[in-house]
């Protein structure tokens, strides 16, 4: 079974995948952004679950449950506050995408979604973010057999059009 990777403009809390990423901050206890989406429609089992993990450090994921979302589980990962990019951020980012596909196969999931994790709030370029999360879904294809489906999604055509531009690049081009 090959895996596809696609890359889509959607909600990520309207999607029926067997994981979707959360883009969260140490404390796991939720934001604004793609975070407070999540929050928002996963409901209040979800913040219960969250306060009881302690946290997750920077470049580290952890899963909890989907609750009200249509997804079965989600995994919350911590990207890098972008400070310019001498400060590890690109490491830290690789780290968190790697950490979020072992954490997935531990856990048997076959299809996960993932975010523009740091591209929002946290300031890390789109363009330099998309290669990072692009190049992880490739390594993952390779370590990870059981996985049927790696979904990158975009809010905004922009976004979209940037990892588009990316996969190309990377000569990413079952999308
Ligand atoms: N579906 C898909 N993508 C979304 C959605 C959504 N519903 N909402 C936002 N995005 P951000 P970060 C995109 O800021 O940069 C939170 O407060 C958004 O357009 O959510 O890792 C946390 O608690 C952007 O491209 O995450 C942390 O404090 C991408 O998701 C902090 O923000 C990530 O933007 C984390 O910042």
């Amino acid at each position: 079974m090959s895996t596809v990777i696609e890359i889509i403009q959607a909600d990520i809390t309207t999607l029926s995948v067997d994981a979707i990423v959360n883009a969260a901050n140490n404390t796991l206890l939720g934001g604004g952004g793609v975070d407070g989406a999540i929050h928002r429609a996963a409901g209040p089992g979800l913040f219960q679950e969250c306060a009881a993990l302690q946290g997750c450090d920077t470049g580290d994921a952890k899963i909890t449950g989907g609750y009200l979302l249509p997804a079965k589980h989600v995994i919350h990962t911590v990207g890098p506050v972008w400070h310019g990019g001498e400060k590890g951020e690109p490491e830290l980012l690789e780290c968190a995408y790697r950490r979020c596909f072992e954490v997935a196969q531990l856990h048997r999931v076959k299809s996960i979604a993932f975010p523009a994790v740091s591209a929002g709030v946290y300031g890390y370029p789109m363009r330099l973010a998309a290669v990072i999360a692009l190049s992880a879904g490739l390594s993952a294809v390779v370590r990870n057999p059981g996985l049927e489906r790696i979904i990158f999604v975009q809010f905004n055509e922009g976004a979209q059009q940037v990892y588009r531009e990316a996969a190309a690049r990377l000569g990413i081009h079952n999308i």
